[in-house]
């Protein structure tokens, strides 16, 4: 049976993976953070100092990515071992943003990115899902918010841990990310001619997931 295939495209820090977290527990659906896999390639150039994106396309074919769900949430691997708790620093951040730019590590995941959405209901979230991955998606979300507004949620979320970087730091960090996500020759941010546009700004967290949510029932109707 076919199964139903939901987009989520959109800068960082919009808030796409925790609002799909929480559609996907509604609707009974598996959550894809593309991101995550994005962002084990990114530690991986860290560990093993691949500065250049020609020794990385070298080694593309023995860096494994795996995602495992357990109990609806996803976990991702890096060559067998699991490295969801090591992949959200904004040094990883930057560093999966560099990554993605390289057309052997993008080729890489598009296959395994497909392939799980062939087989399950899902909500996947990242930058190019509406655009490369699935374009024949069931409903296409490009959900954004303003740079300000997204560094603030940010800072907010990150304050109380050490070493928290000031407003200002993840501000510019955010703009550095969105100029190079946008601006790549390959698969680069931007909304599909086909998705609606949901602009989070002046919106809480538990309206956006309502406001989807109805958006998917409707056209699943
Ligand atoms: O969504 P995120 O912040 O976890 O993504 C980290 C980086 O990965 C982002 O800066 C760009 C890249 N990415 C991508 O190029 N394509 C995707 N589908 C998802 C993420």
């Amino acid at each position: 049976m076919k199964k139903i295939n939901i987009a989520i495209d959109g800068p960082g820090g919009a808030g796409k993976s925790s609002i799909s977290k929480a559609i996907a527990k509604e609707l009974g659906f598996i959550h894809v953070d593309t991101g995550a896999m994005y962002r084990a390639i990114g530690l991986y150039a860290i560990r093993n100092n691949c500065t250049e994106p020609e020794q990385l396309a070298r080694q593309i074919e023995k860096i494994d990515i795996e995602l495992k769900f357990i109990g609806g949430v996803q976990r991702v691997l890096l060559c067998g071992d699991d490295v969801s708790d090591y992949i959200r620093s904004p040094e990883v951040s930057m560093a999966a943003s560099k990554v993605s730019a390289v057309p052997e590590v993008r080729k890489h995941l598009l296959d395994l990115q497909k392939k799980i959405a062939a087989e399950n209901n899902i909500i996947m979230d990242g930058r190019d899902i509406g655009t490369v991955v699935l374009p024949h998606a069931d409903l296409k979300i490009f959900l954004t918010a303003s740079a300000e507004e997204r560094a603030s949620r940010r800072y907010l979320e990150l304050r109380e841990k050490p070493d928290c970087p000031s407003y200002e730091e993840i501000l510019a960090d955010m703009k550095q990310r969105d100029y190079q996500d946008t601006h790549r020759a390959i698969a680069p941010l931007c909304q599909a001619e086909d998705a609606v546009l949901v602009d989070s700004s002046d919106m809480g967290f538990h309206e956006v997931v309502e406001h989807i949510t109805n958006l998917i029932k409707e056209k699943l109707d």
